[in-house]
Parts: structure tokens; sequence; C-alpha cells
């Protein structure tokens, strides 16, 4: 047992830590323009957690003397739900959100939860890439916010305190959501009980009881440890995860037409190198939750068929909203 002062100046320590930026963090000098950049996932061995630090990176060795951009991983500034109206109050310049963050500011957003839609990470980059996907991101301009270009994670994957195979496996379970209407009425739908969570409350509440399953990427899983506080995972592949990467038109409108080039440029070169990582980034983050001890079980194509039965009928619910022109052009990508 450690004599109280040392414990009060390890708590201290351990304190100043959480809330330090990122180490990928140039000392910013006074003169550059700093761009606090906040996310909630891990550093690194994270497809957005590597994307931010290779961003902050390369600005801060590009643009030297001009940018610099401050990581705040973790959760350590905001949280996803809070980062939004941060931004618009001036008080960070640049976020990673999850896309199920903008239902909030635009409904349409909502066609990235809909489960079973897309098939694979690559037809998500196709519909992003596409007229239909840069409308979507312009279309938060009205309310402040400028969506910059999407980061990748990738798809999906069921856990919870007991084997799930079969879709009524979930029934009476509760699951931790986002705040997204749509994954509430995914888990509706499997008769669960959906409840929604900040991400950096997932762990305890799955350690506590609080909830008894979650849905989420293999690099969120392993990195935050949420396989060691389940039964195990079931490779259900019935969503994806992936992120808007956003300013404020304020902040952005004050940079100058050279900095914005050069900003957009860097963001460009990581996005892709993201993208070439993200896929291996999740296999890897797999391979170490089985090799920690963590049970991922597969389904036949049948038991998958049931999963995609139970919670397809979503669709139909969120189709005004997001307009059923738009769920067309992204399921075209998938065919
Ligand atoms: C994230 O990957 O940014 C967090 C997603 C979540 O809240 O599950």
């Amino acid at each position: 047992m450690l004599p109280k002062y040392l414990t009060a100046i390890a708590v201290a320590i351990s304190a100043a830590v959480a809330l330090s930026p990122d180490t990928a963090r140039a000392n910013c000098d006074s003169g550059e323009t700093t761009i606090k950049l906040s996310h909630v996932v891990a550093a690194s061995g994270h497809p957005k957690g590597d994307a931010a630090t290779a961003f902050a990176a390369a600005v801060n060795s590009e643009l030297n003397g001009r940018i610099c951009v401050e990581v705040y991983p973790n959760s350590t500034l905001y949280d996803d739900d809070k980062v939004l109206e941060a931004m618009l109050l001036g008080d960070v310049q640049m976020a990673a959100p999850s896309l199920s963050k903008m239902e909030k500011y635009t409904k349409r957003f909502r066609i990235f939860d809909l489960p079973f839609l897309f098939r694979d990470a690559e037809s998500v980059y196709e519909f992003q890439d596409s007229a239909a996907g840069a409308e979507l991101a312009r279309s938060v301009e009205d309310k402040g916010l400028l969506m910059l270009g999407y980061w990748p994670n990738g798809m999906k994957q069921m856990s919870a305190n007991k084997p799930l195979v079969s879709p009524e496996d979930a029934s009476g379970l509760k699951f931790r959501i986002q705040s997204s209407e749509v994954l509430q009425a995914q888990f509706e739908a499997l008769d669960a009980s959906p409840q929604k969570l900040a991400f950096k409350e997932v762990y305890g509440a799955l350690q506590t009881g609080v909830v008894d399953g979650q849905e989420n990427t293999y690099s969120n899983i392993y990195t935050k440890k949420f396989f060691e506080v389940q039964d195990g995972l079931t490779e259900s592949n019935h969503g994806i995860l992936t992120y808007g990467v956003v300013t404020s038109t304020e902040f952005w409108n004050s940079l100058s037409a050279q900095d914005r080039g050069d900003l957009e440029r860097i963001l460009a070169r990581v996005t892709s190198e993201s993208r070439a990582s993200a896929k291996a980034s999740n296999l890897s983050a797999k391979e170490n939750i089985i090799s920690s001890g963590g049970t991922v079980r597969t389904l036949t194509a049948a038991q998958r068929n049931a999963w995609v039965n139970a919670m397809r009928p979503v669709w139909d619910q969120f189709s005004d909203d997001i307009g059923s022109d738009l769920i067309e052009s992204a399921s075209s990508f998938s065919n």
C-alpha cells in the first residue's frame, strides 16, 4: 500500500497526463494557429486514432510556424455528444465524431446506421466518394459545421454476456448504443433494450452489468478491452462505423486560402492512407482479441440471414427521414 502523499502525487500525475493532448502535438508556438482536434478513441492502433495522429504530425511538420494541431484522444477533452456544440462555441477546431452523431444536424445522416445496408468498408467509401456522399457532407453547412471529409473505421460486430447466435438470443438484453434513433430501433427490433451511453462509459457499464452487450468494430472492442467483460463476440458485420472530419465554418473562414488548401491537401493524403490501413487495423484487433483469450463466433449464411430478417425492417421506419433516393443510391454500391 502506498503512503497517502505518494497516492496523492500519483493521482495528480495521472490526471495531468489524462488532460494532456496526445504526444503527436507539437509545442505550439505563439503566432501559430492552433487546431485542437478532439476524439474519443485510443491514440494509436486504431483507424481514427492513427489518422488523427498522422494528420497532426504532417501539419506540424509541413505547416510549422503557421498551423499547429493538438490531438486530444480518449475523450480527454470532449465526448462525441458534446464536441460539436463545443466546436460551434469555438472551444475546439476539429473533431471526427461517428456519423451517428450527425443525425442531430441532418436526419439524412441516419443512413449510415441502417443495419445491413453496406456490404463492406469499400462500398461505404464508394458511397462517400459519390455525388450523393459529397452532397450529404455539405448538408451540415447551414448549421455552422463543415465536413472536410470522411474517415474510416470498419464493420460493427455484436457482443454480450451470453452467446449471440440467433436474433432471439438478444431478446431481453440491454445493449449500449450511441445516441442514434436508428440504433435504438435496431435493438428494439430484436426485442432488446437499447441504452444510450457515451463511449467512455461503455467498459464500466459492461463490467458492472448496467448493460449486457454492445456493438462496435474490432478496433474499438480491442483497444477499449470490451471483450474482456463479455462472453464473446459474434461476427455479424451488421453495420458500419465511419466518421466525419468536422470543423466550424467560422473557424475555417478565418483561415487564409493557402492554409485551407494546405490542410485539405494533407487531410486528403491522410484519409487515403487511413482507408488503406483500416481493414488491417481491424483484422489485427480481431486477432489480438482471440490471442488474448476472447471468443469470436462466426455465423453460417442461414444464421446471418435470420439477423438480416430481424433487423432489415428498420429501414422502413427511417426512409422518410433519410430519403428513399439516398437509400437506393447507397445500396447500389453493395449490389
Ligand atoms: C468512436 O469510434 O468514435 C466511438 C464510437 C462509439 O461511441 O461507439
